[in-house]
């Protein structure tokens, strides 16, 4: 893939997407990093200063307050960063010229019509965080014109690095089957694990071809989080970085009380989405040992 001569300004730099980002830029793209220490999110003013001094072709926004049950708590930081700071690129770059990519997330539906989400279907977040995100969405739209905006819904981010369910799932599979005590996962929440390598594939194709409009990206198939903290013990212990797997036992939401309450049903259809990214959808095993195989072994001496 090349994109011409393009200028980006990528946001969340150290997040698991920001860090997959930058590890596949495609030829011709002139890419400006910015972690937290060069740019507040949560500061507006420095969110649109950064577009009039910068000029990017695009901003890739993928820096975002993710922390979903702590952001119960910190509704004004959430919506700051998740809607403030999208809302002011987009009010600069429609100023200044440029185009965005926001990403976003399948916690904008609240996972009730039990059957995938379309892009152009209406919001009904449950939390603080999908609400939040929502709120970027409506505002991006709102302040730059409709050719000029990628909205890109994903789920279930993972990756080889970051705090993500999958590393966690590796360390407790490890920790439980040395002590022989199963792990307890809950089975009546489905969506779709998205790996790190193919939602990066996917913004830059979204960038390189010039997208607008709302896509949904995210890898094929379903899976409850108990399919896939079973599927992390069989995979991780198949390619060497588990000695054995724990037994994974499912349960219910109810039995796994959280403060934000989350989709019973988040599946994102991605048809149209993959045809205008000219991406094919890799089933989430096959991307989830794709990432397995990016970890290091485990160092048996300790
Ligand atoms: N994770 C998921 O399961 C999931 C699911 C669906 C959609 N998404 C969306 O996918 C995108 C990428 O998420 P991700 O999984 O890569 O998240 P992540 O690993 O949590 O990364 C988010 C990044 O944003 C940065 N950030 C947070 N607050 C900031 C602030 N006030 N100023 C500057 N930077 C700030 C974080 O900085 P620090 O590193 O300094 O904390 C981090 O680098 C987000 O838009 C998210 O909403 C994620």
């Amino acid at each position: 893939m090349s994109a011409t001569n393009l200028r980006v300004l990528l946001t969340g730099s150290r997040g698991q997407l920001g860090q997959a980002l930058q590890a596949c830029v495609p030829a011709g793209v002139e890419l400006i990093a910015l972690g937290r220490d060069q740019l507040d999110l949560a500061d507006a003013d420095a969110c649109r200063r950064s577009v009039r001094e910068l000029r990017p072709d695009w901003v890739l926004n993928a820096g975002a307050y993710t922390a979903v049950d702590r952001a119960e708590g910190e509704a004004e930081l959430a919506h700051a960063v998740n809607a403030g700071a999208p809302a002011a690129f987009a009010a600069a770059l429609a100023e200044a010229g440029g185009r965005l990519l926001q990403v976003s997330t399948d916690f904008v539906f609240d996972g009730s019509q039990g059957s995938p989400y379309r892009p152009e279907q209406p919001l009904a977040p449950l939390g603080v965080y999908g609400a939040s995100k929502a709120e970027g969405e409506r505002l991006t739209a709102a302040a730059l014109p409709a050719e000029r905006l990628c909205l890109l819904r994903t789920s279930w981010v993972y990756g080889p690095v970051g705090h993500n369910f999958c590393l966690t799932m590796l360390r407790l599979h490890a920790q439980r089957a040395a002590s022989g005590e199963a792990l307890s996962v809950v089975a009546d929440q489905v969506g779709c694990p998205t790996a790190t390598h193919t939602l990066a594939a996917a913004c830059w194709a979204a960038i390189a071809r010039g997208l607008n409009g709302t896509l949904h990206w995210s890898d094929a198939g379903a899976a409850s989080w108990y399919d896939f903290a079973v599927a992390i013990g069989e995979l991780g212990e198949a390619a060497g970085l588990l000695q054995a797997a724990a037994a994974v036992k499912p349960i219910t939401t109810a039995a796994y009380p959280t403060p934000a309450r989350r989709p019973a049903y988040s599946l994102l259809e991605c048809g149209t989405s993959r045809e205008a990214l000219g991406l094919e959808g890799q089933h989430w095993r096959r991307t989830l040992a794709e990432v397995l195989a990016r970890l290091p072994a485990p160092d048996a001496s300790r």
